[in-house]
């Protein structure tokens, strides 16, 4: 790799993405940045210039991958150091920002950690990674040192560059990140920091080149999205998510508006209102709940209890009638009982979900949890984790099936495995294969479901006369 920043000399990027969307958004965001450098994304280990592996600290397995991803590229950049080129190795994300000191001391290899607040700054941590890399006597071992794991003051969306390049009909548009939640398990407020909503007329400036485009689906993003609450567009004062969803659905382009991911408390009446409204808005709600227990609820400092969490699901079913639900469990959290474990089966039979994710309890250091007496056997939570994912799994073929025979709107995204059928997906998240032209590949149209298995829906596309 050469010094200078300012050529447009061909690089690769690879760029390796774990866990949420969020991060998703921001690996492509990323590339946004260095695309402009003249890198160019590979698939192709050996080719790359930069390696990024862009983390998840949420549950220890995820860190856990890193380590091994890491250990498996350094022998590509002691290879293309012998071959006199060279490869910067950057983790970003989550881990990046819960345990830089420890990525660096682990895998001493790595030129740059950095976490979610600070990867705007890229352009300048890779010149002087490179600067850097110059007074290293075996660069092959010893990477460039740069750790940036800041909070900035100003939020790093300021500083990022505007989408030009989507890929596909469907893209992230990040409105919301951070949370002041901390509820007890959760590393997210210590790795995403504080709250902070964009103001509304940098949503709306995305928004329109989204539309510009030609994206058909977007999907809002935030951590804690429904506590979103952007300035105006006149500073005069903030609109809550219900109205943004208002604003965003006024795009012809957009066909398919969705968001995620919401937090029970921070449902508002104008959310609800913007269901029953908002056509476009897909009837599907990704409204975590983590555990059925009252008492569990309250050890995790979630701030409410199951009845107020019911109370919203009657309410978005009397407003969008045709709404389904997802949730995310954990499973054997500190002093949860057979009987909070009953509450949590309870409640799962009682809302019926179309699908939803449950997880085993993972020790994060530094949340409270991690440090309570009464941590939970892991073949308690191997037993509890398998009977809940079995009654779900019930549940999400039971939704499934519900499906055949009704018409449901659905983006195609690809050509599928079998020959002539493409795959889209549902307003419900369901990959749906059907017989159709390739010519549809990133459009919308209507479909009948005519079938179903565990995991996916068949169906067939409504000719219509227009
Ligand atoms: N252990 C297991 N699951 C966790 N989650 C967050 N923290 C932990 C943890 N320490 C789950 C929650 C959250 C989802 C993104 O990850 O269910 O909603
Ligand atoms: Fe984590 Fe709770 Fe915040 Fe969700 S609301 S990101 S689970 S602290």
């Amino acid at each position: 790799m050469t010094s200078s920043l300012a050529n447009t000399e061909k690089r690769y990027l690879f760029i390796k993405t774990y866990g949420c969307q969020m991060n998703v958004y921001d690996s492509n965001r990323m590339t946004d940045i260095l695309t402009p450098l003249g890198f160019e994304i590979t698939e192709d280990l050996e080719k790359a210039d930069l390696a990024i592996y862009n983390t998840c600290h949420i549950r220890e397995k995820a860190s856990e991958k890193l380590y091994s991803d890491l250990g498996r590229v350094k022998p590509f950049k002691k290879k293309k150091i012998e071959n006199g080129k060279d490869m910067l190795i950057a983790v970003a994300g989550c881990t990046a920002q819960a345990e830089g000191g420890e990525v660096m001391r682990r895998a001493p290899y790595v030129d740059m950690v950095f976490g979610p607040q600070s990867y705007q700054n890229l352009p300048e941590m890779i010149a002087r990674a490179m600067r850097e890399k110059e007074t290293r006597d075996n660069p092959a071992l010893r990477g460039a040192g740069i750790l940036n794991v800041d909070f900035p003051t100003q939020p790093k969306f300021d500083d990022l560059p505007e989408m030009n390049k989507v890929e596909g009909a469907s893209a992230f548009l990040s409105i919301q990140e951070g949370c002041d939640k901390f509820c007890h398990f959760c590393v997210v407020p210590y790795t995403r920091g504080a709250e902070y909503s964009r103001p509304v007329k940098s949503v709306m400036d995305d928004a329109r080149r989204l539309s510009d485009l030609g994206v058909k689906e977007v999907t809002l993003l935030g951590q804690n999205v429904n506590a979103y609450h952007g300035a105006t567009l006149d500073g005069s004062g903030e609109i809550p998510l219900g109205q943004l969803i208002q604003e965003i659905a006024e795009f012809d382009q957009f066909e398919i508006i969705r968001y995620i991911t919401s937090h029970p408390n921070d449902v508002t009446q104008d959310l609800i209102e913007a269901h029953r409204d908002v056509k476009k808005l897909s009837p599907y709600l990704h409204l975590p709940v983590q555990s059925g227990s009252n008492r569990i609820l309250k050890a995790m400092n979630r701030k409410h209890t199951r009845n107020e969490y019911f109370k919203l699901i009657d309410q978005f079913r009397d407003a969008r009638p045709d709404i389904a639900f997802s949730s995310d469990f954990i499973i054997g959290f500190p002093g949860e009982s057979d009987q909070d474990h009953r509450d949590t089966l309870d409640l799962i039979r009682h809302v019926g979900y179309a699908q939803a994710y449950s997880f085993k309890y993972s020790m994060r250091p530094g949340t409270p949890a991690a440090s309570s007496e009464f941590q939970i056997e892991e073949a308690v939570k191997v037993q509890r984790l398998s009977e809940v994912q079995a009654l779900l799994d019930e549940q999400k073929m039971a939704f499934n099936q519900k499906c055949v025979g009704q018409e449901m709107t659905v983006l195609f995204e690809r050509k599928a495995r079998h020959e002539g059928q493409l795959s889209g997906r549902s307003p419900y998240m369901q990959s749906v294969y059907v017989q159709a032209n390739e010519r549809l590949i990133n459009q919308v149209a209507p479909v009948r479901i005519v079938g179903c298995g565990n995991n996916s829906l068949t169906g067939e596309v409504i000719i219509t006369d227009n």
